[in-house]
């Protein structure tokens, strides 16, 4: 069943259901804001599911795609996981937190799964085994920096999906990430680009308050 949009924001035109109201790439940027109140509407797996496969198509460099998803829905779960976040309640009330991590250990030990099927099978061993060379050389902290740069376009993806469905977000950063680390008992690299509460919203959120780009950036 889908989700009740209980709270519909102006910014969303009206839109009044979800994965049939698709929002473009620009419109979901002008509507995206963070909001930290929600309606108890809860988010079908289905819509989920869509979300973090649109967010999954992020590129990243030699596909290796480091980004890994827990979707924290559980009631109790969600209490945990506030209670690392310093109490912040939108991970309580939001239908569904992802906790997003990148674990390039992982990734790489698994490389035959994101080389892409268009290289010639001779090919293949060669790519990879570059591949592996490259991070061998970089070192562990390097390659779980890299991996976490990466992730952070996933999330920048997944706020925009998420929002082209007429669902609400916030990202966060405050949080403990030994206490989240601990809570879903992840290895010692991953490291954590961000948690992302999703639900319907039940607030505005603030009016963007950005740089004109003259003020970011320079053409020559
Ligand atoms: C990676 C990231 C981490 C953030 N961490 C928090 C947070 O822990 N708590 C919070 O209330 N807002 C957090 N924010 C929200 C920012 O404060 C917000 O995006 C910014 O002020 C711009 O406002 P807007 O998102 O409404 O456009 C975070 C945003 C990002 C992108």
């Amino acid at each position: 069943m889908r989700a009740q949009l209980k709270y519909v924001p102006t910014t969303y035109n009206g839109c009044m259901s979800t994965v049939n109201t698709l929002l473009n790439v620009r419109e979901a940027a002008e509507a995206r804001k963070s909001i930290r109140k929600y309606s108890d509407a809860v988010i079908p797996e289905s819509d989920l599911r869509e979300i973090l496969r649109i967010a999954g198509l992020a590129p990243s460099p030699w596909n290796i795609q480091p980004w890994r998803v827990i979707v924290v829905r559980d009631h109790d779960e969600k209490q945990k996981l506030m209670g690392a976040a310093y109490g912040q309640p939108q991970v309580g009330a939001a239908s569904a937190v992802f906790v997003i991590y990148s674990d390039m250990k992982e990734a790489l030990a698994t490389a035959d799964e994101f080389i892409h099927p268009g290289y010639p099978e001779d090919q293949r061993p060669k790519v990879k085994q570059s591949i592996l060379d490259n991070f061998a050389k970089m070192g562990d902290e390097a390659t779980e920096r890299w991996g976490y740069a990466e992730s952070n376009i996933f999330l920048g993806f997944l706020l925009l999906a998420a929002q082209s469905m007429g669902y609400s977000t916030s990202a966060m950063l405050g949080f403990d990430p030994e206490q989240v680390r601990a809570l879903y008992n992840l290895p010692a690299n991953a490291t954590f680009p961000a948690l992302v509460a999703v639900g319907v919203g039940a607030e505005e959120g603030f009016p963007h308050h950005r740089h004109a780009v003259d003020r970011f950036v320079k053409f020559i």
